[in-house]
């Protein structure tokens, strides 16, 4: 035989031999890639302690739904501003064995008594702060619903032992950080107006760094609720405490309210971003179909040849913003009480006529309305070794809620009926206006910009994201997910990125630092306020790694993340 050559018949002997062991190798090497993969897990969220309960959780073998039901708990205690018991919100939950992505809207509900007017005086002008921090700004709670549902449901840990960290913390205190001790501070008239929470939230020459913080109340109704479950908090003592306080005190959310609370579980609003798909939530929150929406008229143009937050790149992503947060204030409102077009505002179709639009240029001045004032809200982003995944966001509206506490609950009460529309046309405190969509009727639920997001790579999750700020939600996430999916950037690099905000109503341009002569630029077509956007709590699993991050636009939130 010549050197060097092989016959044909040569070369498929050597194939006969030793392709059943490329193949074995092969599969081997899949296996043990997807065992990488498969141990891998993350916590990412506003605080630190929330975070190393949820890894815990995770460790010790619970999975995503687990740890989320342990940080929410927790986030309770440890970050009182969102995270609670006194209010609502929504989470998304991806099941790795049944490649299922399902949603649970346990946002709040207005009271049976509450009426289309009721923050009206009789000449039809909105009470101001009537929606926001009085008795009557409370819808009825749905975070410990949520909880316990989500742990009965998809769960595998004995929901007592998940809260008992949250107790013990409540119990004992934690040690406020210099961003909590000044924020408590800050919020300090708020709290005078209540006897209990201006003993718990209040001290006469302010909080400190370093102080320990203790929640007596807070401890005692969640050793009941971990005792007695669900029904404590919505027809037990605990259920009976909140409404006495409420009657006591002029409010309308009765004993009746909390024991006919349901949740709703939901189909995800999800679409197709280039490879990707996306899931978040659908109405009541804007959140889904307004990301959905947005990504659907910016897949129209490579966004990937254009330079990372150039003029050209902001202005086509505030064209589509503007579009999507007019639909918004017109079309979305509670499903129940509404009928959301959801097919077409989320449809190609639709985005790619106002992607034509756009390129004509055709988007009108708009007139200015109230600014938007201080936002609160928090996410948290868990992914566990099964591949199962949450993302959920939940609040009390604005900074500790209402700020009111029924005596001797320990348990802040959200001020989420802003988020109704109090008039048509009149803005609420992010400046958003609606219309009959979302106009207040007893037991509906208010509008909401509240975005958890999973985005699926070949079926599975790849990015895990979320974020607070009130309207600006949406367009925080979508620059996450813009910056990640077209731009391949780390969560790192992403959070280092400044960000825009238009919502249509006020034509304002909200953005975080840009260099002089863009700001100059920008200066001529809008009115710009340089103003901090929200933090992001996110997960990316990119092949085997598993990267988590908590932006740092606010300090305390920490992201741990382990691969094996
Ligand atoms: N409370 C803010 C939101 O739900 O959008």
């Amino acid at each position: 035989m010549e050197k060097g050559i092989l016959k044909i018949s040569q070369i498929s002997k050597i194939y006969t031999l030793k392709f059943p062991l490329i193949v074995f190798i092969l599969i081997l090497l899949s296996f043990f890639s997807l065992f990488i993969k498969a141990e891998s897990y993350a916590v990412a969220t506003r605080h630190h302690l929330a975070t190393d309960i949820g890894m815990k959780v995770l460790e010790e073998g619970g999975n995503a739904i687990d740890a989320a039901v342990a940080v929410a708990f927790a986030l309770a205690v440890v970050n009182p501003s969102a995270g609670n018991i006194g209010g609502g919100g929504f989470m998304l939950i991806h099941l790795a064995e049944k490649n299922e992505t399902i949603s649970i809207d346990y946002r709040e509900r207005a009271p049976i008594k509450s009426f289309e007017k009721m923050f009206q005086d009789s000449s039809g002008n909105v009470i101001k702060g009537l929606s926001l921090n009085s008795i009557l700004a409370s819808g009825v709670p749905g975070t410990v619903a949520g909880m316990f549902y989500v742990s009965e449901k998809f769960g595998t840990i004995d929901i007592k032992s998940l809260i008992n960290p949250s107790i013990h913390l409540a119990k004992k205190g934690f040690v406020l950080s210099d961003f909590q001790a000044k924020n408590l501070n800050k919020y300090k008239k708020k709290f005078a107006k209540n006897e209990e929470a201006k003993k718990i939230f209040t001290r006469t020459n302010g909080f400190s760094e370093g102080d320990n913080f203790i929640q007596i109340n807070l401890a005692k109704t969640l050793e009941r609720i971990a005792k007695n479950g669900k029904n404590e908090f919505y027809s037990g003592e605990t259920a009976k405490k909140v409404a006495n306080f409420f009657q006591d005190n002029g409010g309308i959310l009765t004993l009746e309210d909390l024991n006919l609370y349901k949740l709703r579980i939901q189909k995800p609003v999800c679409g197709s971003y280039r490879s990707y798909e996306i899931c978040s939530m659908a109405p009541p929150s804007s959140g889904g179909i307004a990301l959905v929406q947005i990504l659907n008229i910016l897949e129209n143009i490579d966004l990937s040849k254009l330079n990372h937050n150039s003029e050209e790149y902001l202005k086509i992503l505030l064209s589509a913003m503007d579009y999507a947060y007019k639909d918004r204030a017109k079309y979305l409102g509670d499903p129940d009480y509404f009928r959301v077009p959801q097919d077409l505002l989320t449809s190609k179709k639709y985005a790619y006529e106002i992607y034509q639009e756009i390129q004509e240029n055709k988007i009108s001045p708009k007139v200015n309305i109230n600014i938007i004032e201080g936002e609160e809200t928090t996410h948290f982003s868990i992914y566990d070794k099964w591949g199962n995944a949450v993302s959920n966001t939940y609040t009390l509206n604005t900074a500790y809620g209402s700020g009111i506490i029924p005596t001797g609950t320990g348990i802040l009460m959200n001020n989420e009926m802003d988020d109704f529309s109090s008039k048509p046309g009149h803005p609420n405190t992010y400046g958003l206006i609606g219309s009959e969509a979302n106009k207040i009727e007893p037991k509906k639920t208010p509008l909401s910009s509240m975005s958890p997001a999973i985005v699926f790579r070949d079926e599975r999750p790849y990015l895990i994201t979320g974020s607070p700020g009130g309207s600006t939600i949406i367009t925080s996430v979508l620059q996450e997910i813009l910056n990640v999916l077209d731009f391949q950037m780390s969560l790192e690099e992403s959070s280092e990125k400044s960000r825009i905000h238009f919502q249509h109503l006020p034509d304002i341009l909200f953005h975080e630092q840009f260099d002089g002569s863009l700001i100059e630029s920008l200066k001529k077509e809008k009115k710009l306020i340089n103003r901090k956007l929200g933090e992001i709590h996110s997960i990316l699993i990119r092949k085997d790694i598993v990267e988590a991050f908590s932006d740092k636009r606010r300090p305390d939130g920490k992201a741990s993340a382990v691969y094996k």
